[in-house]
């Protein structure tokens, strides 16, 4: 049986459409519009591309973004500069500070400096300690993406065996906290693997559930995972011939999988939904606080 192609694209839209509403009347009864600042510093081209959808998205939503350009030799005092004034700012909601950072700015440092309740990527260790005991306060946006393409697409959780591939912090860890959660679309046992994950394949054939978010081309085969899997592939890898592909090779596992997000139009479109959801979360906070 051909497998479903889980449209990212048009399950995204429709939240969009939702958020706009939402936006609208917070709008309407604070007199408030919700703001992201976006961070870009230095000239990577992917970068750019990522920050200038987000923008557009947010526009679109009826949100207001203000970028911030700075080049590739900027000092991370500089930076932190920059932050501390966005936290300061009582129009800007939520700040997003685009990654990766040029090599003489420590990511950490920056992301940490970050004022908690406008983190609007879910990076901060309060947000990420809160999402981890049950509670959080604003959704990590690729992981909750992929959550909400399971919910969207009737895929049962419940006791499933989730086989996260891939521990990173965007992604891979905050992705495993959310499944593993009580609630909707999550009551699942997890699994993470890495790089230094032993049978790996004999991992991933146990998965009813396989995210692969390892950043390594069509890395997963149709023998690394058993008939009737749900695959979503959270990679975007750029091939020498100009290709995008993800981290499933798609045309070989589609004809085992019952479910399938394409590379692009799966999981990309569902992680700038949310950070605009977390924007209107941020101004929500921001407003009631104050
Ligand atoms: N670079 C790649 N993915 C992300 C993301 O989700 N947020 C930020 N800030 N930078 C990224």
């Amino acid at each position: 049986m051909a497998a479903e192609i889980i449209d990212g694209k048009a399950i995204a839209s429709r939240l969009r459409e939702r958020i706009a509403a939402e936006t609208a009347t917070f709008v309407t009864e604070t007199g408030i519009t919700p703001q992201l600042a976006a961070v870009l510093v230095g000239d990577d081209p992917a970068s750019a591309v990522y920050v200038r959808n987000k923008q557009r998205a947010c526009e679109k939503a009826g949100l207001r973004s203000t970028l911030h350009r700075l080049d590739d030799r900027t000092s991370q005092g500089e930076l932190l500069l920059l932050v501390d004034r966005l936290n300061a700012d009582r129009e800007v909601h939520g700040i997003l500070v685009q990654l990766p950072l040029p090599k003489q700015i420590d990511e950490t440092t920056v992301l940490d400096a970050v004022a908690p309740l406008k983190d609007v990527d879910c990076f901060h260790p309060e947000n990420v300690g809160l999402l981890s005991q049950g509670r959080p306060r604003f959704q990590p946006c690729t992981p909750a993406g992929c959550q909400y393409l399971l919910a969207e697409s009737a895929v049962q959780t419940e006791g499933a065996h989730v086989v996260v591939l891939g521990r990173s912090e965007i992604v891979g860890k905050p992705m495993a906290l959310l499944m593993v959660q009580k609630g909707k679309a999550a009551n699942a046992t997890v699994t993470i693997c890495h790089s230094r994950t032993r049978d790996l394949p004999e991992i991933t054939r146990q998965a009813d559930i396989l995210i692969a978010a390892l950043g390594r081309p069509q890395f997963v085969t149709a023998e690394m995972v058993k008939e009737g899997v749900t695959v979503l592939d959270v990679g975007i890898n750029r091939t020498d011939d100009g290709k995008l592909v993800g981290d499933v090779d798609f045309t070989s596992v589609a004809t085992k999988a019952s479910a399938i997000t394409p590379v692009p139009g799966g999981v990309g479109p569902m992680t700038i939904a949310m950070l605009l959801a977390n924007t209107l979360t941020a101004a929500r906070l921001q407003t009631s606080a104050s």
